[in-house]
């Protein structure tokens, strides 16, 4: 599988201490890159949405706790770790939901306590740990592409549901990586992306790189996706996931689950597709899930020229819902293809 689009979505460049990400608020209208120094960079930049999407957030934070943990300035090591925790703890606020943030981190610390002889040993050790997340993520989202595009046949109707594309993850993504490899092998798509109110990841950003991809891509508002279905233009839906419960319960953005409802009314199968660093086996259920809550204004202000609802009147903006696990007809993982009872099956998965 190859990714020739000319952009990336978040590069490493420890010659020049900064991580590189493409600042995706910008996206379609401007290609910009930007250079995250430090952890409270990479804080914003991920409160911001700058670089957003579970695996995207997880990757960006690895590196930015270990940008941060290269400038300590102390030979001794359990300074050094005590000051890392700290970067841990605060990078792990930036964002509640996806849980690729908290498992990255996870495993940061757990990196900072092997045993080494030195702090520059240690740095070494934080850097490869930091390359390592970010290349997994890689050969994760290359099986899923595998495993999703098992359950799909040429020349099929796909809807998707904000991004969870090459600009949510390192490369490929995961709900439309099996459409980057259906597109390669010909299977000749045609993907409906819900435009996703209130931050429009998917009229900005999907519909942005899979037509830079040549893949045929039509924009919906979220409250569409009956009128499509009823007219039969979808076989499936696709859709990427930020924290995955034990009982298959899955948070994912805002809207997901109202597409669930639908698709299951009309009996069209329903795939959440996510690393295994998105499922959370202590997170017992969905109800269990922490979802972020976001500014007002990012609804009633934040794409218009005038204000969109009235002054004082309130706006409700939860980034995330959760779609039960009975609208789900399964998990696609990179380690295979999940079907219920998920509480059997994902247990099985993790062995
Ligand atoms: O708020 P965002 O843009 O980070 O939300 C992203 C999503 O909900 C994605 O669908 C999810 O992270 C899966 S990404 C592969």
């Amino acid at each position: 599988m190859s990714q020739t689009d000319g952009f990336f979505t978040l590069e490493m460049h420890d010659e020049r201490d900064a991580l590189v990400i493409l600042d995706q608020t910008l996206l379609p209208c401007e290609v910009k890159y930007i250079e995250l120094k430090t952890a409270e960079d990479v804080w914003w930049a991920i409160k911001k949405l700058q670089v957003r999407g579970a695996p995207a957030i997880g990757v960006s934070a690895g590196y930015g706790a270990y940008l941060a943990a290269k400038h300590f300035e102390t030979d001794d090591l359990s300074i050094f770790r005590a000051k890392f925790k700290e970067i841990r703890d605060y990078l792990s606020t930036s964002r509640p939901t996806a849980v690729n943030l908290f498992w990255a981190l996870d495993r940061m610390g757990r990196a900072a306590e092997r045993d080494v002889g030195s702090v520059a040993e240690l740095k070494k050790v934080l850097l490869d740990e930091a390359q390592a997340i970010n290349d997994e993520d890689i050969s994760m989202c290359k099986a899923m592409a595998e495993n999703g595009l098992s359950l799909l046949k040429p020349n099929m109707g796909l809807i998707t549901h904000c991004n969870a594309g090459k600009l949510a993850a390192v490369k490929y993504g995961t709900a439309l990586a099996p459409m980057y490899l259906g597109h390669e092998r010909g299977y000749n798509f045609k993907v409906f992306s819900d435009e996703t109110r209130p931050l429009l990841q998917g009229a900005r950003l999907t519909a942005w790189e899979l037509h830079q991809s040549g893949i045929d891509v039509t924009v919906l508002c979220d409250g569409m996706s009956s009128l499509v279905m009823k007219n039969g233009w979808v076989d499936a839906c696709l859709v990427g996931c930020d924290r995955v419960a034990a009982n298959g319960d899955a948070a994912n953005k805002i809207g997901t689950s109202n597409l669930a409802i639908v698709a299951k009314s009309f009996g069209i199968p329903f795939y959440v597709i996510g690393p295994t660093s998105t499922i959370d086996m202590n997170c017992p259920t969905g109800a269990d899930i922490r979802i972020e809550l976001r500014d007002e204004t990012e609804i009633s202000e934040m794409w218009y020229a005038k204000r969109m609802a009235p002054e004082g009147v309130k706006a409700y903006n939860p980034a995330f819902d959760v779609t039960d696990n009975k609208y789900i007809t399964a998990i696609v993982t990179d380690k295979g293809v999940v079907y219920p009872p998920f509480d059997v099956n994902l247990k099985k998965l993790f062995g």
